[in-house]
C-alpha cells in the first residue's frame, strides 16, 4: 500500500476540498494499517510511518475541525476485532499511548502537564518508568474477586473474549488473593512470549510443518488465538499487570501503590518498574533500559512514564485516544548490516509485483532476517517509493552492503547503503518489463488517484495469471472468507497445482471428482482426513453475504467493505444487480453505492473493473451455483433513530450493551464509543462518566435507557 508521504501537499497548505479527501484517504489507510496489524498480525509498514500517517491526519484536522470524519483514525484505536471468539465491550475503553522520541518531546510531555495542571514552573511531578512491553494488552475482570472474563484490545471499545485461553497462563490469578478486593476490578497488562520460549516454539513449529512466526509478538498473538485453550496453554505466556478499566472501589491513590496492590493480589510486575521524581531522571531511566534491553528475555520497544498521582491522572483526562497523563518514550528501530544477494520479484493477489531482496542471513533484534521488502522499482532506484525510509541519493544494487532496519515487528527495510562496500561486480537492477507469470504479460506502473504514474508495477493477466489465480483461491478459502477448515494456504496449492481446483468453485466439486482423483491416496491425507475436508467444504456452502462478497477478491473490498456492502444491499440479488448496474454506468447505481458507509469511488471503481471482466462474471455465476448466500441484515431506514449517531453509557439495566448495540444498529443508528459534536443522542444509565460531561460540552441530548426504550419502541 503506498504510503509515500515525500510527494505530498504540506498540511498547512491544503486547500478545505484537498483536506477533506487527503482525510478521506488517510482514514481508508490508517485503518487498514491497523487491520493488518492488530488482526493478521502482519504490519507492512513501520511503526515510524504509521506515526507518520496518524500525524498528518491530526496535523489536517487540527487545521480543519469541521472536517473530522466519523471513522477518523483519531477516534478509533486499533481495527475491529476477527470475529472468531465472543466479542466483549470494555466498561472502560481500553485506549493507546501517545509516543515521545526525542528528550525534547519528554520534557514537553511534562511541561504539559503542569500547565494543564496549573503547577507552578518548579513543581514537583513524580512519575514512574517502567519497559514497554512488545505484546499483546489484555483487561481481565474479576467480579467479587473471581476472574470472568480476558478480552483482547481489539478497536479499543470491543475486543474478544480470550478468557478460556487467558486462564491457562501462569501469571493470571483464577481468584484475587487479599481481603479488601473490590466488587468489580479489571486489571489490565500485556500478555507476551520469551524471546528463548519463541525461539523453541519456532524450531517445534518447523519440526512439524507448521507456520513458523516472526517474532514474539506474533508467536503471543497467534497462541492467544487458538481456538483450543490447550494449544494456549502448551505455548508459554506471561502477564505483567500494569493498568486497570472499571474498578468498583480504588484500593490505592498512586499508581506506584496500584502496581503494590496488584502483587498482593498474586499478579507479576515488571521488575524494572521505578518511581521518577523528574524529567532528568525519566531520560536516565529510558538510556538505563536500552542499554539492558539486549539482555532481557522478552522483547521491549520503548518505556513508559505515567504520573503516579492518579487524582492527577484524572484531572488530566485524554486526549482522543490516548491519556494526557502517559507517554511512551521509545526506542530508535533496531540495524543490521548484510549483504543484499539477490532481488526477486513476487506477484500478489492483485498482480502487484514486490520486490523482495534475499539477504546473507543476519540476526536483527534477536529474529534472523534473510527478507526484505524493496516496495518497488522507484525505491530500488533510489527516487521515492516506500515512504522516506531509504536515505536520499542512495540506489539498491545486487552485491550490495546495505544497512537494514526492523522497527518494533514490521517487515524490515533496507535503511541504507554502504557505498564504500559497493563491490565493482554490483549491479543495478533492472525492474522486469515482463510479468514473471507463465503468460509474460507486459508490466503496466498503476495509476495514482490523481492519474499519475504511481510506483507500484502490475501483471495485467488478472485471473488469467496463476499465481493471481492461486493468491485469489487462498483469499478464498481464508479465515475472513470462506474459512474451510483443513483447506489452508499449503492444501490450496497442493490442488492448484494438480489442476484439480483452477477456481473457487471447483472446491465444492471435489468430492464429487474424489473417485477419479482418490484424494486419500495421496500423501499427507487418509481417509478421515479426507471425510472432515469434504465435510468442512459442505458446512461452507451456506455463506453469509459478507464473507462471500470478501471472498470473491475485488480489489480494495476487504471484509470491512464486503460487511457495508453485504448491509446497504441486503442479499446478493441485490448487491449482484447494483454491481452489473455500476458496471455499465448507470448514475442511480453508481450514487446509491456511493451513499453507503465507508464505499467511495475507488471501490466503485474496483466493482465495476471487476464485473466488466467477462472471466470473473464466469468464476462468479459458476460459484453462486454451488453455494447459497445468506442475506444480510439490513438496518431499517424509517425509524426513529435511523441515520443517526447513538453512544451507550453507564449500566443499562433491561439488556446488555451488546444487545442494546445491536438493536440500535438494526434500527438504522450508528453506535459509537466516543461523544462529539456529531453525537445525535447519548443513552446514559447508572454510574455514565466522562462521556455524559462530553455530552454536555457539546450539547448532544442525553437520554435515559426507559427514554430509549420508549423511543425505539
Ligand atoms: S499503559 C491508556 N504500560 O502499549 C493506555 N501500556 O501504545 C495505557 N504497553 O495498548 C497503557 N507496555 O499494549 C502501558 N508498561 C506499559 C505498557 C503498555 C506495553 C502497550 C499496551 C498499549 C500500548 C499503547
Amino acid at each position: 500500500m503506498a504510503t509515500k508521504l515525500a510527494n505530498l501537499i504540506d498540511t498547512d497548505k491544503l486547500t478545505q476540498a484537498q483536506a477533506a479527501a487527503e482525510l478521506k484517504r488517510l482514514a481508508k489507510l490508517i485503518a487498514e494499517h491497523d487491520r493488518r496489524y492488530y488482526q493478521e498480525d502482519k504490519p507492512t509498514v513501520s511503526d515510524a510511518e504509521y506515526d507518520a500517517l496518524r500525524h498528518r491526519n491530526d496535523a489536517i484536522e487540527a487545521r480543519f475541525p469541521e472536517l473530522i470524519r466519523e471513522d477518523s483514525p483519531s477516534r478509533h484505536v486499533g481495527a475491529a476485532p476477527t470475529g472468531r471468539f465472543r466479542k466483549v465491550r470494555h466498561a472502560v475503553p481500553m485506549l493507546s499511548l501517545d509516543n515521545a522520541f526525542a528528550e525534547q518531546d519528554v520534557l514537553d510531555f511534562a511541561a504539559r502537564i503542569g500547565r494543564f495542571l496549573k503547577l507552578g514552573e518548579d513543581a514537583k511531578i513524580d512519575f514512574t518508568a517502567e519497559p514497554k512491553i512488545d505484546g499483546l494488552s489484555m483487561s481481565l475482570r474479576y467480579e467479587d474477586g473471581e476472574l470472568v472474563t480476558a478480552a483482547t484490545r481489539g478497536d479499543g471499545a470491543e475486543g474478544e473474549d480470550v478468557t478460556a485461553n487467558i486462564r491457562t497462563l501462569h501469571d493470571v490469578p483464577h481468584k484475587l488473593r487479599g481481603r479488601h478486593v473490590p466488587t468489580v476490578c479489571e486489571v489490565r497488562g500485556e500478555v507476551y512470549m520469551t524471546k528463548h520460549a519463541f525461539l523453541a516454539l519456532n524450531e517445534r513449529q518447523k519440526a512439524a510443518g507448521e507456520q513458523v512466526f516472526a517474532n514474539p509478538r506474533n508467536s503471543a498473538a497467534g497462541s492467544l488465538r487458538q481456538k483450543d485453550p490447550k494449544i494456549t496453554a502448551a505455548r508459554p505466556l506471561g502477564f505483567f499487570a500494569y493498568g486497570w478499566g472499571e474498578m468498583s472501589e480504588m484500593p490505592a491513590k498512586t499508581q506506584s501503590a496500584m502496581i503494590a496492590w496488584f502483587e498482593t493480589c498474586g499478579f507479576r510486575t515488571n521488575p524494572l518498574t521505578r518511581l521518577r521524581h523528574s524529567v532528568e531522571e525519566l531520560i536516565a531511566f529510558h538510556r538505563k533500559t536500552e542499554e539492558e534491553r539486549a539482555e532481557l528475555d522478552y522483547d521491549i520497544d520503548g518505556v513508559v512514564y505515567k504520573v503516579d498521582r492518579i487524582d492527577w491522572q484524572e484531572r488530566l483526562g485524554f486526549v482522543s485516544r490516548s491519556p494526557r497523563w502517559a507517554v511512551a518514550h521509545k526506542f530508535p528501530a533496531e540495524r543490521a548490516m548484510t549483504v543484499l544477494k539477490d532481488i526477486e520479484i513476487q506477484v500478489g493477489r492483485t498482480g502487484a509485483l514486490t520486490p523482495v531482496g534475499k539477504l546473507e542471513p543476519v540476526g536483527v533484534g534477536g529474529v534472523i532476517v534473510q527478507n526484505v521488502t524493496l516496495h518497488n522499482e522507484d525505491y530500488i532506484k533510489g527516487v521515492g517509493g516506500g515512504g522516506e525510509v531509504l536515505r536520499e541519493g542512495r540506489d539498491i544494487r545486487i552485491g550490495d552492503t546495505v544497512i537494514i532496519q526492523r522497527a518494533g515487528d514490521v517487515i524490515p527495510q533496507v535503511v541504507d547503503v554502504v557505498i564504500d562496500k559497493r563491490p565493482r561486480s554490483a549491479k543495478p537492477y533492472h525492474f522486469p518489463t515482463k510479468c514473471p507469470c507463465p503468460l509474460h504479460t507486459d508490466v503496466v506502473r498503476e495509476e495514482t488517484a490523481t492519474g499519475e504514474e504511481g510506483a507500484r508495477a502490475r501483471c495485467t493477466g488478472e485471473f488469467a495469471c496463476p499465481f493471481q489465480k492461486i493468491e485469489h483461491l487462498k483469499l478464498f478459502a481464508a479465515r475472513r472468507a470462506f474459512d474451510i477448515e483443513g483447506l489452508g494456504e499449503k492444501q490450496i496449492e497442493f490442488f492448484f497445482e494438480r489442476g484439480w481446483v483452477k477456481e473457487p468453485a471447483d472446491i465444492f466439486t471435489l468430492a464429487e471428482r474424489n473417485r477419479k482423483i482418490k484424494l486419500e491416496d495421496q500423501e499427507g491425507y487418509g481417509e478421515t482426513s479426507v471425510r472432515n475436508l469434504f465435510a468442512a467444504i459442505e458446512e461452507r456452502r451456506r455463506i453469509a453475504l459478507d464473507r462471500f462478497i470478501f471472498a470473491l477478491g475485488i480489489r480494495h473490498v476487504g471484509d470491512t467493505t464486503a460487511l457495508a456492502l453485504a448491509r446497504g444491499y441486503g442479499s446478493w440479488e441485490a448487491f449482484h444487480d447494483a454491481c452489473l448496474a455500476v458496471t455499465k454506468g448507470d448514475q442511480d447505481a453508481i450514487a446509491e453505492m456511493d451513499a453507503l458507509d465507508q464505499i467511495g469511488d475507488t471501490v466503485i471503481q474496483a466493482i465495476a473493473a471487476y464485473f466488466s471482466e467477462s472471466h470473473n462474471r464466469g468464476i462468479v455465476e459458476r460459484l453462486t451455483k454451488e453455494v447459497t448466500i445468506l442475506d444480510a441484515e439490513k438496518p431499517k431506514r424509517d425509524t426513529a433513530i435511523a441515520g443517526k449517531t447513538v453512544v451507550f453509557t453507564g449500566a443499562l439495566e433491561k439488556m446488555t450493551r451488546d444487545e442494546a448495540k445491536a438493536m440500535a444498529e438494526r434500527l438504522g443508528a450508528k453506535v459509537s464509543g466516543s461523544v462529539s459534536k456529531k453525537t445525535d443522542l447519548v443513552v446514559a444509565g447508572p454510574g455514565a462518566g466522562s462521556k455524559l460531561t462530553d455530552a454536555k460540552k457539546h450539547g448532544v441530548k442525553v437520554i435515559s435507557e426507559e427514554e430509549w426504550l420508549k423511543l425505539i419502541g
